[in-house]
């Protein structure tokens, strides 16, 4: 495994599974084995478009293939827990978008699946990967803004076309607490950990899912005001602010490409660009995880995963979202 290509497989050929194949031609150590998709004529053109031998009208005929070293699950998310179980007991490493699972209880059976199989697997949190978010808890480590007091983050766009899509579709685990309010969660959880207390609120669509979601997140001596929705614009940053300085990082916050560092009345710019569309940083990880035997990346480990989606858990709740 040292000196050869890291083998992957992509199962649901839909936006993101375009995306991060496009950035998997960026990595010489990375080969794109196999594709799966339900639909065999979406599988023969995708891996034609990235230069992949084969392509697969079921996802089970590619977890069964023994040249498949790493699936990548980028199917909605109401299938991220059965698909990854699946992938991690015919042997494959596993890198499933997020959100993990829609429960707390299928993220905990998603990781013990990987523990008992002693394979890699990790929620593909590509933010924690990009070198904005990389560099900016290395000052805040270094106490360069001093204690951290207060976090203001949204993700929101304004969503033309509500029915029919997957974003709103109950029974994909829709809504945008799921979908894209685990960004502002992340970035909070993984400067400020746990919060004591969560106060949630959502404006909700027909099919019963979360439209929009403000959120309070109370820590001891720290608090987190964020928001997640698809029905208005936004200009999608992200404000760490401390006891010395703040850090603004730059618009769109998730993939951003720099930030600025606001200190004693001045402002210092980072430019930090992504590679490729920013998805290689995440599979970089999943390559050095692999070639070490580590069955999880430290960056963002097992646990991670778990506490973010008990947070999430906590404000379904609070919301009264049911899948
Ligand atoms: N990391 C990011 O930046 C990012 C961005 C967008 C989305 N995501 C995540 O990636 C996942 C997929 O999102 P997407 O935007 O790529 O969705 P999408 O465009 O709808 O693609 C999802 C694919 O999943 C497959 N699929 C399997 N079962 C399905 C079902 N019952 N209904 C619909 N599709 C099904 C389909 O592929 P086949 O027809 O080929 O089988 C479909 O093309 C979600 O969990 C989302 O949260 C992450």
């Amino acid at each position: 495994m040292e000196n050869q290509k890291i083998k992957w497989g992509i199962v649901g050929l839909g936006n993101i599974a375009n995306q991060f194949a496009t950035d998997l031609l960026l990595l010489q150590d990375a080969e794109l084995a196999a594709v799966a998709s339900r639909d065999i004529n979406k599988a023969n053109e995708f891996a034609q478009k990235y230069n992949c031998i084969k392509a697969y009208d079921s996802y089970d005929a590619l977890f069964a293939d023994d040249q498949v070293d790493i699936v990548y699950i980028a199917t909605p998310h109401d299938s991220h827990a059965e698909l990854s179980i699946k992938a991690l007991e015919k042997g494959k490493h596993v890198l499933c978008e997020k959100p993990i699972a829609l429960s707390y209880k299928d993220a905990i059976r998603m990781i013990e699946t990987s523990r008992k199989n002693n394979k890699f697997f990790m929620e593909a949190f590509w933010t924690r990967f990009i070198p904005s978010v990389q560099d900016t808890l290395g000052k805040i480590q270094a106490g360069e803004i001093g204690d951290i007091k207060y976090i203001n983050a949204d993700f929101a766009f304004y969503v033309n076309e509500l029915e029919g899509n997957r974003m709103t579709d109950k029974n994909r685990g829709g809504g945008a607490l799921f979908d894209i309010g685990v960004y502002p969660l992340f970035l909070t959880y993984i400067i400020l950990g746990i919060p004591q207390e969560i106060i949630a609120k959502s404006t909700y669509h027909t099919s019963g899912v979360d439209l929009q979601t403000s959120m309070i997140l109370q820590y001891e001596s720290a608090q987190a005001v964020l928001h997640a929705g698809f029905v208005s614009e936004s200009d999608m940053k992200a404000t760490i602010s401390g006891t010395k300085g703040r850090i603004e990082l730059n618009s769109p916050w998730f993939m951003a490409d720099g930030y600025s560092l606001f200190k004693n009345n001045q402002e210092a710019v980072f430019k930090l660009p992504n590679l490729g569309k920013g998805y290689a940083h995440e599979a970089v990880e999943c390559h050095n995880c692999i070639r070490n035997n580590t069955i999880e990346s430290k960056q963002w480990s097992h646990q991670n995963s778990l506490d973010l989606s008990k947070i999430v858990d906590e404000i379904k709740n609070q919301i009264g979202l049911e899948f």
